[in-house]
């Protein structure tokens, strides 16, 4: 069964205790986090500190998506405040063997993420050093976006390469993800979705997250 990732940037910030408890309990399997600095990308969102201050109030595990100009920076402040995955863009760590070995010594899961114009050759000499891989169906800063639908044959091709390589890392998506546009990103092999507006916009977030695993 595909497994959901909630991401908060379009819950309610005032309210992020609760809307937390509300993904655990209508299902979610992880928590995304997205860590934004205004430079790699053109939004401010959380930091350490607030990250630390989320982690005792919920048992989903935290997948910290560093949309961040400088990664080898702010990973290890992420692992402090609670993280068990790191997720970092391969677009500003061309070499990224050494800070994803970083990573995973401190007992962490380390990940790479491809932004919608990346090619997906990209990303292939690292992918046995990987726990998972990111393909972002929108170009990252915000929430609530139009799903890009070149994602899907990145999707289908690392699905493929790691069928052939005997490779484990997991294929997540994000951005833009609803039942229709899950559906196909799970037919072309990806194991985890990372859903945002669906989720926190829904009427009833049980069903939603349902309709997103049927
Ligand atoms: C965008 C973020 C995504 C986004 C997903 O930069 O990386 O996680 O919040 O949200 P929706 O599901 O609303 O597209
Ligand atoms: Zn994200």
């Amino acid at each position: 069964m595909v497994k959901i990732a909630a991401s908060i940037l379009n819950a309610d910030f005032g309210n992020l205790g609760q809307e937390i408890k509300r993904a655990e309990e209508a299902g979610a399997q992880l928590l995304h986090l997205d860590i934004m600095d205004g430079h790699f990308v053109p939004n401010l969102t959380l930091g350490p500190q607030v990250v630390k201050s989320l982690r005792p109030q919920t048992r989903l595990s935290f997948e910290a998506h560093l949309m961040v100009t400088n990664p080898e920076k702010f990973s290890g402040p992420f692992i402090e405040a609670g993280s068990d995955l790191i997720l970092f863009h391969l677009e500003v760590i061309p070499k990224p063997e050494k800070l994803l070995e970083e990573i995973k010594a401190r007992g962490v899961k380390a990940g790479l993420v491809l932004n919608p114009d990346t090619p997906a050759e990209t990303i292939l000499p690292y992918l046995d050093a990987l726990d998972q891989v990111l393909v972002m169906s929108v170009n990252p800063g915000f929430g609530g976006q139009e799903f890009i639908v070149g994602a899907l044959d990145k999707i289908s091709m690392l699905d493929a390469e790691r069928r052939k390589r005997g490779l484990s890392f997991e294929i997540e998506v994000d951005g833009g993800v609803n039942p229709k546009t899950g559906a196909l990103c799970r037919k072309a092999g990806a194991d985890i979705l990372v859903v945002g507006t669906y989720l926190f916009r829904a009427k009833d977030i049980k069903e939603a997250i349902k309709s997103l695993q049927m």
